[in-house]
């Protein structure tokens, strides 16, 4: 691994998956099993309405708590969004932006997620900036060009000292969900590209220290080639973190390799 001063970061990131009583369920077995883990930091991801309960479980833990989506003004008629503020109220350290389910179902576009970025980092969220390609963009060789107009957009305006405080999230569009998990060799590839475009927008040393995370298709059984996979500071999981065992072993192979 990269000598990121930064542990390693595992996300689970359960979309609109469980009710509050499940999300309880859930949130209490994965915290019963963790193995005391120094160097790791963990963050779940619940649906909006289970953050509040979740935070009660989590606290004292290793645990941190982000909200899967943000709205950039703090109040407002903006029926249905939540703000930053309310989230920090709720305990959030973490969100998650950009994910390519809101770029693509929602039609979230470069600027709205520029500026939600930029609203979160001003109260003190720290974001989980999400791109990737689509497979049409990898069969056309246009990966590299769109990752970077998504980070080049998704991170202007943000002060020199700003990126200390984001994650990056490479997620290959085609890998989310599919069983179809991206190789190392194009992970570290992306990678490479991605701190590269850090590098030109925040300079060198502020870029090494940037935790570049994977996510798509992450599951036990490939956890432990990703913890392999040198330019990999951390891993997004969706599917597999709503199953408590499967997230575990993930955060457990993950882990002792990164130490
Ligand atoms: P997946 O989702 O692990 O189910 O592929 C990853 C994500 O969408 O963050």
């Amino acid at each position: 691994m990269r000598p990121s001063i930064k542990p390693p970061l595992v996300v689970g990131n359960w979309k609109m998956h469980g009710t509050q009583s499940e999300a309880l369920t859930l949130v209490r077995r994965i915290r019963k099993g963790l193995k005391a883990t120094k160097n790791v930091e963990v963050v779940l991801t619940p649906p909006f309405t289970a953050l509040a309960a979740v935070k009660k479980v989590i606290s004292g833990s290793i645990f941190r708590l982000a909200a899967q989506n943000v709205h950039w003004e703090p109040e407002g008629a903006f029926t249905g969004e939540i703000s930053p503020k309310m989230l920090r109220e709720l305990g959030c350290q973490y969100v998650i932006i950009g994910h390519s389910e809101r770029r693509r179902l929602f039609k979230e576009s470069d600027q709205a997620i520029a500026k939600k970025m930029i609203a979160s980092l001003g109260i003190g969220l720290r974001p989980i900036l999400c791109v990737g390609e689509t497979l049409e963009e990898r069969k056309k060789g246009t990966t590299t060009r769109v990752i970077a107009r998504q980070l080049r957009i998704a991170l202007k305006g943000i002060a020199k000292s700003g990126i200390e405080k984001i994650e990056i999230a490479y997620e290959p569009v085609w890998a989310i969900g599919t069983g179809q998990n991206a190789t190392p060799e194009q992970i570290n590839h992306t990678h490479r590209r991605i701190r590269e475009v850090l590098k030109e927008l925040f300079g060198k040393k502020q870029a090494e220290r940037c935790r570049i995370l994977y996510g798509g298709s992450v599951k036990p059984g490939n956890a432990g080639e990703l913890a392999k996979t040198p330019e990999v500071n951390g891993l997004l999981v969706g599917g597999a973190s709503l199953k408590s065992q499967d997230f575990l072993s993930i955060i457990h192979q993950f882990v002792p390799k990164r130490r």
